[in-house]
C-alpha cells in the first residue's frame, strides 16, 4: 500500500455505527512514513470520528487544510490538542493559505453569516500550531503537494456567488475564494486528487494538477465539488469536461449535494463513488 486515506468529517454516514455526519470535512492521509490530516471539519465529529476508525491523530506529522472556511476549519483546534498532548511536546505544522485569517460570509437571501475559521491564529499558536503560510503550488513531503493558489482557466466556472467576503474597498462582495487548495499525492498508479471545496473550480484545479505535475494519469479524484451551489450550467460544462480527463476513480462528498452526487453516479458508473463517514481510499 502506498496511500490510505480515510474520510473522517462529511455530511453523510453510511455503515458506520458510532460515527457522525455534520456539514463539512475531513481526510486522514497516511503513506508509508507520513500521517496528514487534510481538513478539520467544523469541529463537532473529528476526533469521535478519529476514535472510531482508530486513526491515531497523535502520530499526524502535520495539518494540511484547504481552505479558511468553518467546515474545514473548526475542527482545528481539537485536532491540535489531540496532536500534540502537552506544552513539552514539539508545535504541529499547519500548513496554509494567508488568507485562512480572513472574515466571510455566507449570504442566505441577504442574511449574512460568519463562514471564516472560529477560532483566533493566537488560540490556535498557543495550543501549539505553527502556521507555514504559503499562496503557491509547493510540497508538504516527498511526494505530496498542496496546489496553493488555482488559476481561473475555464470561461464557465464562476463557483458560489452567495460567498461573500470584504472587497478591496472595504465593502461586501462575492469572494471568490482564491485560498482553495487541493492536496495531490503523487503515487506509482496514477495522482491522487484530494479536493477541499474546490470553490477554484473542479476543472481549473484539474488543469492545474496535471500543468504542475506534468502527469495526466489520475488514479482517484475525491472530495468536495462545490457543484452544488453553482449554476446548472457551470454544472453541465464542468461534468462533461471531466470525460476529458484521465481518471479511474471519482468520489464526491459535502458541497457536492445529492442531486448532483446522483447525477454523477448515473455519469460516471462503476468508477464513480460517494464519500461518506468511514470511506477509505487506498492506493
Ligand atoms: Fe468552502
Ligand atoms: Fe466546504
Amino acid at each position: 500500500m502506498y496511500l490510505r486515506a480515510t474520510v473522517l468529517c462529511e455530511n453523510s454516514v453510511f455503515g458506520n455505527q458510532g460515527a457522525f455526519a455534520e456539514h463539512g470535512w475531513s481526510v486522514w492521509l497516511e503513506t508509508p512514513d507520513k500521517r496528514f490530516l487534510f481538513d478539520t471539519g467544523p469541529g463537532n465529529t473529528l476526533l469521535n470520528n478519529a476514535s472510531q476508525f482508530d486513526i491515531p491523530l497523535r502520530d499526524a506529522d502535520g495539518i494540511l487544510i484547504s481552505h479558511h472556511h468553518h467546515d474545514h476549519t473548526g475542527g482545528l483546534l481539537s485536532a491540535l490538542r489531540a496532536i500534540r498532548r502537552g506544552p513539552d511536546q514539539p508545535p504541529v505544522p499547519v500548513y496554509a493559505h494567508p488568507d485562512i485569517f480572513k472574515d466571510s460570509f455566507y449570504d442566505r437571501k441577504g442574511n449574512l453569516s460568519f463562514v471564516g475559521l472560529p477560532q483566533k491564529r493566537q488560540v490556535l499558536e498557543l495550543a501549539g500550531a505553527e502556521f507555514r503560510l504559503d499562496s503557491e503550488w509547493r510540497e508538504i513531503d516527498s511526494g505530496i503537494y498542496m496546489t496553493g493558489e488555482v488559476p481561473r482557466s475555464t470561461d464557465y466556472e464562476f463557483g458560489d456567488q452567495n460567498i461573500m467576503h470584504y472587497g478591496e474597498s472595504g465593502e461586501i462582495t462575492v469572494d471568490p475564494v482564491r485560498d482553495d487548495q487541493t492536496v495531490v499525492i503523487d503515487t506509482p498508479a496514477g495522482l491522487v486528487v484530494v479536493l477541499g471545496c474546490s470553490h477554484a473550480g473542479l476543472i481549473n484545479i484539474l488543469n492545474y494538477v496535471c500543468e504542475k505535475t506534468g502527469r495526466t494519469r489520475i488514479h482517484s479524484l475525491f472530495g468536495g465539488t462545490h457543484l452544488g451551489p453553482v449554476g446548472e450550467d457551470q454544472v453541465e460544462k464542468t461534468i462533461t469536461a471531466l470525460h476529458e480527463f484521465n481518471i479511474d476513480r471519482i468520489g464526491v462528498s459535502h458541497c457536492t449535494g445529492q442531486k448532483v452526487g446522483s447525477r454523477m453516479a448515473h455519469e460516471f458508473g462503476d468508477r464513480f463513488f460517494f464519500c461518506s463517514v468511514g470511506t477509505v481510499v487506498e492506493v
